[in-house]
């Protein structure tokens, strides 16, 4: 069978990471044992098309995503799966891919700990106008009233999530212990729970003192902060984001910035990946962005690996994928989360 994998390229000295051209997740013996022809790619553009006509599984990353569009599936007629090597799998066009049978299989909750963690991090980052002080630090200055005059504790702030799924339940059980609000906006889980309210979406966004997203890229969901929500949020409110770049809208969020609405934005996540050197979100003001890394630690490259190759595995044997893996299969996307519907 021919797997064709794209993974960010690898750089001498980096023996830690799993996820690059390298070491691949220790796909390259494990599919070469079973007898199967293994592709390597990092260009995900021009190589990856020159390989659609015969590949039977596609593998990526959502850090680094093989854009599998409708026109590359309706070039890829041996295609039976497309694995994300990791969690969330809207870089694949998933009516294209039920329309042609392909399931989608992605490693559910293999990096939920790690993403959540990021998020915690990002909102106390933008709080405490850590980037401004560790500006001056670097650059040799000590303007303690530029970094104090927006500096502000988390606890007393009532705190939005936006996606009350694996992620989203546990920033809101770390978040707990700063004495903070938590309320969260999910159509599916509308339940309150021991640490955080059920709220509207309209409530959540003009009552937030900060919104973190945890919801997948969806039809309900793209674009969906774009400048009536925006305007919506509180005044001098910030706004977090390691779900998808695509949920927010580019230029409204680089104006609500300037504009001094939202105060602070940070995150991981960007469209399209990689995000090219003039992205207008790598130089907006008061922003706290990374690279699509939150995912990424050590730790959840293990699991991602394991579960990469469990798939492959049941894929192989004829067996059921495990439940909570499968995205779209049978000619249908299948997940709750990403047939969900705003109310
Ligand atoms: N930055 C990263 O490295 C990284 C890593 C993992 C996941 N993610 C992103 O985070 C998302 C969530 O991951 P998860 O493991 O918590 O998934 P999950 O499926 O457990 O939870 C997602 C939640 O979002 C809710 N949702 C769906 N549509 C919604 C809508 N229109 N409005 C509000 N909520 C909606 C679902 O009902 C569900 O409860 C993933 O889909 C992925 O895009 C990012």
């Amino acid at each position: 069978m021919k797997i064709v994998v794209l993974f960010p390229e690898a750089v001498e000295g980096q023996d830690n990471q799993l996820l690059n051209t390298d070491k691949a997740i220790g796909l390259k013996s494990f599919l070469q044992d079973k007898g199967h022809e293994l592709v390597i790619l990092k260009d995900g553009k021009e190589d990856l098309d020159k390989h659609l006509e015969d590949m039977e599984v596609v593998i990526s990353a959502p850090f680094y995503p093989a854009y599998m569009t409708k026109e590359r599936i309706e070039k890829a007629p041996n295609l039976k799966l497309a694995i994300t090597a990791g969690v969330g799998s809207d870089h694949v066009d998933l009516d294209a891919a039920s329309q042609h049978n392909i399931s989608v299989v992605e490693v559910t909750g293999s990096n939920t700990v790690s993403v959540a963690e990021h998020a915690v991090m990002d909102l106390l980052i933008l709080l405490r106008n850590y980037e401004e002080g560790h500006r001056q630090s670097k650059e040799g200055e000590w303007n303690l009233s530029q970094v104090g005059n927006d500096a502000y504790e988390l606890q007393h702030k009532t705190i939005g999530i936006f996606g009350f799924g694996r992620i989203g339940q546990l920033v809101a059980e770390r978040l707990a212990p700063f004495n903070v609000t938590i309320q969260h906006y999910d159509p599916i889980n509308q339940k309150d729970n021991e640490h955080s309210k059920f709220v509207k979406f309209d409530e959540l966004v003009k009552t937030s003192d900060a919104i973190t997203i945890h919801a997948p890229l969806t039809p309900e969901t793209d674009n969906l902060f774009n400048s009536d929500v925006l305007a919506k949020m509180k005044d001098g409110s910030f706004l977090v984001n390691t779900a998808r770049g695509k949920i927010v809208n580019t230029d409204a969020l680089v104006k609500a910035l300037e504009d001094k609405h939202i105060q602070g934005y940070a995150g991981d996540v960007w469209y399209p990946q990689p995000a090219p050197a003039d992205h207008p979100w790598r130089t907006m003001p008061r922003n706290a962005m990374t690279v699509h890394y939150s995912g990424m630690t050590l730790e959840a490259q293990k699991r991602i690996e394991d579960g990469v190759k469990d798939i492959l595995d049941r894929f192989f044997n004829d067996q059921p994928f495990q439940d909570k893996d499968v995205i779209v299969s049978g000619g249908r996307i299948s997940s709750a989360s990403y047939n969900a519907k705003n109310d």
